[in-house]
């Protein structure tokens, strides 16, 4: 099933009084329960589309749908979404009880059933010791916490995370990711995640799409989108000694040191296979590293020929 459908959505802005366009004839799928990145560079209309998704903004043309319901039609749809944003902060006088109580009853959340999801929750992610703390007392891994604990508050089945990493120190932008993982796996919250950081992309995302001056310009599974860039990876052998240098040269082997062999496979293609014909023509392999082309690759490649 599609959580969400957005179908050839536009949107324009209009700057030094020239119109421009943030989003053109943008579609996309979201399947439930999966995590879905939307990798693009600063501007390239990731937040304007979220927004069109959250109904904050209304699209020029097309339609954003989420479970089958029109986000301008069909408001109460919302009531299953929640969002938020690397850039998402608190008042610094709300204490962590005070701030998901808020947002619960902004859901429309009462009595036993907000008591009930403050307790699950504020468990969940460790920060049940500190419900009175404030805001402006948590430390940046507490207040990464509480963010993501108000994104579960009204239980959705949908989550947006609009660049949940940006501007944080590594550390903390591990233990996010990990935490988003498991939102997806424990909760089954299906995650729509924005970022330009491609490893964060490629690391968590089931399917992708590049977006790039409000168009996409790729969707998939990373493996697939890589794959129409980029058909080879490189191999990289140890081996004892080098010898039968004419059964290397025509099987491809490129020589690199005494004992060091590389060879490009296509994706796909097995290593198994290499190992035991090396193994046949008495080639003794120690070591093997592979080295495949990563998202950072891809997005290099077609900023090279957008150019
Ligand atoms: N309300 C607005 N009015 C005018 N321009 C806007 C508005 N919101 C966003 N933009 C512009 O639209 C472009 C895309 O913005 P945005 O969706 O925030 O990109 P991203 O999230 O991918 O960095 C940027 O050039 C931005 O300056
Ligand atoms: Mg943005």
């Amino acid at each position: 099933m599609n959580v969400v459908e957005i179908r050839d959505v536009s949107k324009r802005f209009k700057e030094h009084g020239k119109w421009f366009y943030v989003l053109n004839n943008v579609s996309l799928d979201v399947k439930e329960g999966e995590i879905f990145g939307l990798l693009g560079p600063n501007g390239a209309g990731k937040t304007t589309l979220l927004n069109i998704l959250l109904g904050i903004l209304t699209p020029d043309s097309g339609q954003a749908r989420i479970f089958g319901k029109d986000v301008i039609k069909d408001r109460g749809i919302l009531e299953r979404v929640n969002f938020v944003s690397g850039e998402t902060r608190f008042h610094w006088l709300l204490s962590v009880e005070d701030v998901l109580r808020f947002h619960g009853r902004s859901y429309g959340l009462k009595g036993e059933v907000i008591d009930k999801r403050i307790r699950e929750l504020t468990k969940f992610f460790g920060i049940d010791d500190i419900l009175n703390r404030k805001f402006f007392n948590l430390s940046t891994g507490q207040r990464m916490r509480l963010i993501f604990a108000k994104s579960l508050i009204n239980d959705p089945r949908l989550v947006f995370f609009d660049e949940p990493t940006l501007g944080l120190d590594p550390s903390i932008a591990i233990k996010i990711r990990k935490e988003i993982k498991r939102i997806n796996k424990e909760q089954g919250t299906t995650v729509l995640l924005t970022s330009h950081y491609m490893h964060e992309i490629e690391q968590l995302s089931d399917r992708i799409a590049f977006i790039h001056k409000g168009k996409i310009i790729d969707t998939g599974t990373v493996e697939k989108v890589k794959l129409k860039k980029f058909s080879t990876y490189d191999v990289f052998l140890n081996v004892r000694e080098i010898k039968n240098r004419d059964y290397l040269k025509r099987n491809g082997f490129r020589i690199l040191g005494k004992n060091r062999l590389q060879k490009e496979l296509q994706l796909g293609e097995s290593i198994s296979g290499l190992l035991s014909s090396l193994a046949n023509n008495g080639i003794d392999v120690t070591n093997i590293e592979t080295r495949k082309p990563t998202l950072e690759d891809y997005f290099v490649k077609i900023m090279e020929e957008k150019k």
